[in-house]
């Protein structure tokens, strides 16, 4: 297997970094062609994916180099907007290769559907009825996907609850559902829909919501990594991230934007891969929720060797199969350079890439703080933005950087010089 610490990367030009991303995951020439191709989804494809499609956007297709995964290499694809994403993954990776990288774990991938039952005379006789015919409720299910079943997934249990509500109390049906490598949302809605019958008439009472639930408690990833303190920048950087770290599970304000910069890694695999991002983002920060306070989907501590040890359990709810992920062209190359993974595979590398940019953002914030990594992109972006072009962009940006005044104004300026000067 090809090496992913691979030096040197973010110094090549796009299509130097294709080259080596072409050998390293065996792409063909037709997939690096419609890599190049911005965005790779024709308008065909789009018009079938939503409704009333009248054009395609598209976004970068980044690299996280340097990642290693329980001993094995891999290249990240990441889709993001925001600049210094994909590089603090790759510093994060590269830190943690000096302790072995990342170990990582997935429960099965069990999702929640939920029925709800109203108007039934006694709850707790409802409930009792419906654990009786537990068998027959999870045979009915699983009649509705065979294939699945056939692939050692499908219903595989019931809870059932009452819920005291302002509108009186209701009985909560989870069905349980081993979705495997499915995001499993269609399958759950199928069964919820195709069980809510039997239900009523189990227990003569009314079912109103038959849907997924995105708070995925049953289907999680866990990944940690050990950061040696020598790589960090030595006991002083290890202290000041445990600082932030605590700050964070003190403070819900900080909390939001510490699992932000979790989530900046998460979405962008999701991206890549076209998973479904408003599902993940809703059941990581319900997850964090969980127990009362709003928590970290980190923990930070220190090793007895003073290094700094970091893990991450988060549920994930994404899918290698059906949907979007299989439609979308360049959805399916980012899943080659993955390796394929399976979807409790792809939700660990997500665990790893998130416990990654959760350190990088860490160690920048305590350090020498957030903007001098953005500096540079913003810099260019700004140059762009005043008008520079080809070898002025890079020249106006590095001057901004320099005086330490990256502005609109001072790009223009620096410009109107050096044109006058050419
Ligand atoms: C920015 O996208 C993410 C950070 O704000 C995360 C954090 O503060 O931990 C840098």
């Amino acid at each position: 297997m090809p090496r992913s610490d691979i030096s040197g990367f973010y110094r090549l030009s796009p299509e130097e970094r294709l080259k080596l991303v072409k050998e390293f995951a065996g792409l063909d020439d037709a997939e690096v062609e419609l890599l190049q191709r911005s965005g790779g989804l024709s308008l065909q494809q789009a018009d079938r994916m939503i409704e009333n499609v009248i054009g395609i956007t598209s976004f970068p297709v980044g690299i996280a180099t340097n990642f290693l995964i329980n001993g094995r290499d891999y290249l990240i694809p990441m889709v993001i907007e925001e600049p210094s994403v994909v590089a603090a993954a790759s510093n994060a990776a590269k830190m943690a290769r000096v302790r072995g990288g990342f170990q990582t774990e997935s429960t099965l991938p069990v999702m929640i559907g939920q029925i709800q039952l109203v108007d039934v005379e006694d709850p707790v006789v409802a409930k009792e009825k419906i654990i009786r015919e537990r068998g027959r409720i999870l045979a009915k299910a699983n009649e509705q996907d065979p294939v699945l079943v056939k692939l050692g997934g499908g219903a595989v249990g019931l809870d059932v609850r009452v819920l005291s509500s302002r509108t009186g109390p209701m009985v909560i049906i989870h069905l349980l559902v081993d979705v495997r490598d499915a995001m499993g949302a269609n399958v759950i809605n199928t069964m919820c829909e195709a069980v809510a019958p039997m239900i009523e008439e189990i227990t003569g009472g009314r079912v109103f919501l038959r849907i997924v639930s995105n708070l995925a408690v049953h289907r999680l990833a866990r990944a940690r990594a050990v950061f040696a303190k020598e790589a960090l920048g030595g006991e002083e950087v290890v202290d000041g991230i445990l600082k932030a770290y605590e700050f964070a599970a003190a403070d819900p304000f900080r909390c939001a934007t510490h699992n932000k910069g979790i989530m900046n890694g998460v979405i962008a695999v999701a991206l890549a891969t076209l998973n479904d991002t408003r599902a993940l983002e809703a059941g990581a920060h319900a997850y964090a929720a969980m127990g009362g306070g709003y928590r970290p989907l980190s923990h930070w501590s220190r090793t007895p060797e003073g290094d700094l040890a970091g893990s991450i359990e988060l549920p994930v709810a994404v899918g290698v199969i059906g949907g979007a992920t299989a439609v979308h062209p360049i959805a399916k190359i980012c899943r080659k350079i993955l390796g394929m993974p399976s979807a409790r595979q792809l939700g660990e590398i997500m665990a790893a890439v998130g416990l990654a940019n959760n350190l990088a953002a860490m160690r920048a914030l305590a350090t020498e703080g957030i903007q001098a990594g953005h500096l540079k992109l913003h810099a260019k972006n700004i140059a762009v933005t005043a008008g520079a072009e080809g070898e002025f962009i890079d020249i106006v940006a590095r001057r901004m950087i320099e005086e330490k005044k990256v502005s609109y104004d001072r790009a223009v300026a620096i410009l109107k010089e050096l044109k006058s000067q050419s």
